[in-house]
């Protein structure tokens, strides 16, 4: 999984993966310090990750995590984006990502069906189900970002997405996801214009520059967005007054000067989505601390565009429906399409079956050949231990490896994401996700990770990674069964315990919290 999340990841060559900086190891003597210990670790032996780094093997038990991390972590006070990025200049810490630095990045595959069910839901809510002949405006062709074209295909709508590196808009049309590629305005409005459902423009230039543009002329996408690296103000968000080459040449040099153009940027792209959203489009930030960036330089009315997770996905995170994902270890396509089969065989809901054909017929392979797919509290775990005994039984080439985003129900906590805007106020209360890596790891997950934000994450979030093999054997059933129900789990608890009744009734369905209460068939409201 290591390799893996460095053969699909952005830069390789400085061990990064995506999302601007997130790195899968803190420097490449690191990198081979934890493959030694990998390579002779025993079953009964747990390695320890700081930022990165590799501590040491210590004994635990066949039942205890293989691994163990830490990443990103510095207490509160301390917690702002130019310590962070001292301290990594420093060579004492990493910004891992979500699923960077734990290794279970799958490529832009990790966020298509988030942006797909982000759609499906704004569609149900705006457009009366369906994207047919609507026009998406987004920007970012990054690791993440990439997802987008796609998404908006596999929805049925049409558009525009921003992206100031043309290697970027040409890696995205080499894939088959973009149309057309042009540098002009204008041509992308005419192409998009004549266009069928699905038809997707890459428009190289700078998503500030062409969303006030766009406002200026009084054309009004039906859905705003962004998904530039915006939470990372020097490495991530190119300001609107810099070519691509000055960016990259300036931000070395000039970090601070960079940062402060780049939140100069961003509010004037921000106040281009506030004009778009009172001329009617549905506008959202899709997760990357746009709003708060834009803020600090002066957009006061940042605040205004919604979450794309307290607007949208919060109905599904009650039900502990969320980014699960699978990895065939083996590589082979075949084990695969075998998972695929099987879980729409299960029958979990419409929605997963409809999930599945599409991902089927669109995404293409990155790495080892993985699937995303949101499954619930119960479902996760009911599939796992069935392709464990596929697994044990020889029908497949290998063992799979079960994991998600961290950006799930019991997985994250970030104000301005996944726990924007909760219902009891405890947006920022950090111990649910700390509490999950605990659980996780005593009900012995294979790695259990804790990581916070970098750079302009920094201080923002709190989340918890995991990963549990299937391998076939008895045991990793039962760490399949008691991981998983323990993860969404937790994930449907802590939105019930904020007041949400759809979470109440989904804990109340599966039997969730303390077992003498259980018979009273009632929630607890703190
Ligand atoms: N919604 C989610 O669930 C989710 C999941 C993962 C990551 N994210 C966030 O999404 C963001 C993007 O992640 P990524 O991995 O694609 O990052 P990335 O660094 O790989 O890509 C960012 C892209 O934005 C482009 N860009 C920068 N400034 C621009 C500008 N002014 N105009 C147009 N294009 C510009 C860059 O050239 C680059 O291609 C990050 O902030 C990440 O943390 C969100």
């Amino acid at each position: 999984m290591l390799e893996n999340v460095l053969e699909i990841g952005e830069r390789p060559e400085d061990l990064v993966v995506y999302a601007a900086r997130g790195k899968a190891a803190r420097d490449w003597e690191s990198y081979s310090r934890i493959v030694a210990s990998l390579k002779g670790l025993g079953e009964d032996e747990t390695l320890v990750v700081q930022s990165g780094k590799p501590v040491a093997v210590f004994p635990s038990s066949p039942e205890a995590p293989l691994v163990v991390m830490a990443c990103g972590n510095v207490v509160g006070h301390y917690a702002t984006a130019e310590y962070f990025d001292e301290l990594c200049d420093r060579g004492l810490l990493m910004w891992g990502g979500l699923t960077a630095g734990d290794w279970q990045y799958i490529g832009f595959q990790g966020v298509l069906q988030g942006v797909y069910e982000l759609l499906q839901a704004v569609v149900r809510e705006h457009f009366g189900g369906s994207l047919a002949g609507r026009l998406v405006l987004t920007a970012g062709l990054g690791g993440m970002g990439s997802a987008q074209p796609l998404a908006i295909a596999m929805a049925g709508g049409k558009g525009i997405v921003v992206e100031v590196d043309p290697d970027k808009c040409a890696r995205a049309y080499d894939r088959g996801h973009l149309a057309s590629v042009t540098d002009d305005l204008d041509k992308a409005l005419a192409l998009i214009a004549g266009g069928e459902p699905g038809r997707v423009i890459g428009l190289v230039g700078n998503a500030a520059a062409v969303y006030g543009e766009l406002a200026d002329r009084g054309v009004v996408p039906d859905v705003v967005t962004d998904l530039t690296a915006a939470h990372d103000a020097v490495f991530g968000y190119c300001p609107v007054d810099y070519s691509l080459e000055e960016w990259k040449a300036r931000r070395e040099l000039d970090p601070a000067g960079v940062a402060d153009r780049a939140r100069r940027s961003m509010a004037r792209q921000v106040e281009a989505m506030l004009k778009l959203k009172s001329g009617g489009s549905v506008v959202f930030e899709c997760g990357n601390n746009l709003r708060v960036q834009a803020e600090a330089a002066g957009a006061r009315k940042a605040f205004e565009i919604d979450g794309f997770a307290a607007r949208y996905l919060r109905p599904l995170f009650c039900r502990g429906i969320g980014p699960f994902r699978w990895v065939a270890l083996s590589g082979e396509l075949s084990d695969l399409a075998e998972l695929d089969r099987l879980v729409v065989e299960m029958s979990f809901r419409a929605e997963v079956e409809a999930w599945i054909s599409l991902a089927r017929v669109h995404v293409m392979t990155q790495g080892l050949p993985a699937r995303s797919c949101w499954l619930g509290h119960g479902e996760r775990s009911r599939f796992a231990v069935a392709v464990n005994e596929l697994v044990g039984s020889g029908r497949l080439a290998g063992p799979v490896a079960f994991t998600r985003d961290h950006f799930d129900s019991g997985g994250m906590t970030h104000p301005h994401i996944g726990t924007e805007g909760m219902a009891d106020g405890s947006d920022a209360i950090s111990d649910w996700p700390i509490l999950d890596a605990l659980l996780l790891a005593a009900s012995g997950a294979d790695l259990v990770a804790v990581h916070a934000g970098g750079a302009g994450y920094a201080g923002y979030m709190q989340s918890a990674g995991v990963t549990i093999v299937a391998d076939g054997s008895d045991a990793a059933g039962q760490r399949l069964r008691r991981g998983l129900d323990a993860d969404s789990g937790l994930g449907v608890l802590r939105y019930a315990d904020a007041g949400y009744t759809d979470a109440q009734s989904a804990a109340i369905g599966a039997g969730l919290g303390l077992r003498h209460e259980r018979e009273e068939r009632t929630w607890h409201v703190s």
